[in-house]
């Protein structure tokens, strides 16, 4: 296929659904330390940072922690997290993702991770995706976190593919407005009234037609 077009992949809550590790590792952590939040605060922290999402619940239970027991408790939380990602594997890859993928290799179509998390290459090593991705570009080679575009815009550059030539898929808001705000194509995996902000939103991506990402590749 003649495209000048590169593809940009948020992982947790796109490729697979950590999204739901994420919140139950928070969860427990906030409830450990006497408080709650909702699945609606939760969609907060999809695409935010360890560090800035512990600011956040934090916020949310209107407690302060030294700066020790801070860094203690996102070890905790990561811990608890990784527990949970130790038992993953390509059956944890969600639905229509790998359909898409196997399309871009076999028409040649470049295309890279986006992903605010540390622990990305691990988990793309579990489900067996590490070595697909032209780039990786994840959370330790960022220093501003979506909605900043930096995580984006050092993925296009890797793959040689301007901002606006680049479709990324993103399950969080910050990662929608990261897209935006780096001039992308944002396709948003989740629901309308939460990511309205997208170019194009589908629920998830076995309501993404081949004939669509075509239609937007050679576009
Ligand atoms: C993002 C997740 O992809 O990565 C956030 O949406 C998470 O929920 C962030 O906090 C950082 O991930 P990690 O694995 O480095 O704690
Ligand atoms: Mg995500």
């Amino acid at each position: 296929m003649e495209t000048n077009k590169g593809v940009i992949f948020d992982l947790d809550g796109v490729i697979v659904d950590t999204a739901k590790f994420h919140f139950l590792a928070w969860r427990k952590l906030a409830n450990d330390l006497g408080f709650d939040f909702t699945k609606e605060q939760n969609e907060q922290l999809k695409g935010v940072s360890r560090e800035d999402s512990l600011k956040k619940i934090l916020d949310w239970g209107e407690l302060e922690l030294s700066k020790t027991e801070f860094k203690r408790q996102m070890a905790l939380k990561n811990e608890n997290y990784l527990s949970y990602v130790a038992k993953m594997d390509e059956d944890e890859i969600l639905p229509g993702v790998q359909e898409v993928i196997d399309y871009l290799i076999e028409n040649n179509v470049p295309f890279a991770l986006g992903s605010a998390s540390k622990n990305a290459r691990n988990i793309l090593k579990k489900i067996n995706l590490l070595d697909k991705f032209d780039a990786i570009v994840d959370g330790t080679d960022v220093s501003k976190a979506k909605p900043d575009p930096e995580v984006f815009l050092i993925a296009a550059e890797a793959l040689n593919i301007k901002p606006e030539n680049s479709i990324v898929f993103e399950d969080s808001v910050a990662g929608v407005q990261a897209a935006n705000n780096a001039n992308m194509i944002s396709i948003g995996i989740g629901e309308q009234k939460t990511l309205g902000e997208a170019n194009y939103v589908f629920t998830d991506f076995t309501e993404i037609d081949i004939e669509f990402i075509k239609k937007l590749l050679t576009k």
